[in-house]
């Protein structure tokens, strides 16, 4: 069921019930962290496997004392500038956070979420929210209550509504191994900007086999419809008989129909596009297609998560 009853979402997550919660990134699948019962039905409902861990999500950067052992210099000046915000910490956890949370790894990831109503929530239950992204495993992630509704309204209790998501990518991941910030997933606040406080920092690129960021899994985010980068023209011969769709950054392609593409951001606004890629992508892929070829934006701002969302969906 969807609705706006932020109290009954209080009431069903201190229950230990999910609750799927809106963020300014992305839907996420919202349980009690500390509660062991909860946590397992998490994956269970995602289909996920055991091995990747999830986001805690609390109110205040400040609440986090409990859950973690140190907060590295450079952690502390991102805090500071970004959040609230799209950007999740990997820190040293503390014995009260559970294992089974971070798939037995000594990190935990943490996030602060800006969306209203995710605060507010927040602030009205007296423990972390462990909350991926409210998706069947491997599928793109949910940017409107509706989406959720779509691919798990059956299996639990309550969606909370706020709307479509303000980012539409998931958070930036950064982790600081042997002191060094690291961009483990590129999202929805730009490597540059995390830069331009912290110094330069590594940027892992996408792999299949990083035990460090299964979020970084290749096939991550793909649509059932086959992707590929390119552009159509390539396609078209191959296709003559089919029914291509495309995703173009600001110009639509001539001689593909109109609502069989998905034109991101006409002024060219790497913000936009990043806002409207997963619904564009869910839209493209509810239509009988027989192929999905997506055009890259240029490598720079919200475009290189843009563009890493398109390669994993491609690499099927
Ligand atoms: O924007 C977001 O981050 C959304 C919203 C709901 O907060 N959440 C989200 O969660 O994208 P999820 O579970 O779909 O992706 C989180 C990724 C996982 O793939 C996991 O690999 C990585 O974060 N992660 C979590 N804890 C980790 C840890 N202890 N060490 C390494 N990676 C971790
Ligand atoms: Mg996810």
């Amino acid at each position: 069921m969807i609705g706006k009853d932020i109290n009954r979402a209080v009431q069903l997550l201190q229950d230990g019930q999910l609750v799927a919660i809106p963020t300014e990134t992305v839907y996420g699948l919202a349980g009690h962290a500390l509660n062991l019962k909860a946590v397992a039905q998490i994956f269970k409902v995602k289909n996920r496997p055991s091995f990747d861990p999830l986001i805690i999500h609390l109110p205040y950067f400040s609440n986090i004392s409990p859950y973690i052992k140190v907060i590295p210099e450079a952690a502390a000046a991102l805090a500071d500038a970004f959040m609230p915000g799209p950007l999740t910490l990997l820190l040293e956890k503390s014995d009260r956070v559970p294992d089974l949370v971070t798939a037995g790894s000594s990190l935990v990831a943490v996030r602060i979420p800006a969306h209203p109503v995710a605060h507010q929530l927040l602030t009205k239950v007296d423990f972390p929210l462990a909350a991926p992204s409210a998706n069947p495993f491997g599928y793109i992630s949910p940017t409107t209550a509706q989406h959720v509704d779509h691919q798990l309204g059956q299996q639990i209790p309550y969606i909370l509504d706020g709307g479509p998501c303000e980012v539409g990518l998931e958070s930036t991941i950064v982790g600081f191994p042997g002191g060094q910030p690291t961009v483990y997933r590129k999202g929805g606040i730009a490597v540059e900007a995390l830069e331009a406080v912290a110094g330069p920092m590594n940027v892992k690129q996408h792999s299949t086999s990083n035990p460090h960021a299964p979020g970084m899994l290749k096939s991550h985010y793909a649509p059932r419809i086959p992707l590929v980068l390119g552009t159509p023209e390539d396609y078209l011969q191959q296709y003559a008989a089919h029914k291509i769709g495309c995703i173009r950054f600001r110009v639509p392609f001539e001689g593909i129909p109109e609502n069989q593409q998905l034109v991101l951001s006409p002024s060219g606004d790497d913000q936009e596009a990043a806002r409207r890629l997963f619904a564009g992508m869910r839209q493209l892929d509810g239509q009988a297609l027989s192929i999905i070829v997506a055009e890259l934006l240029p490598e720079a701002g919200l475009g290189r998560a843009v563009n890493d969302r398109l390669r994993r969906a491609a690499a099927r």
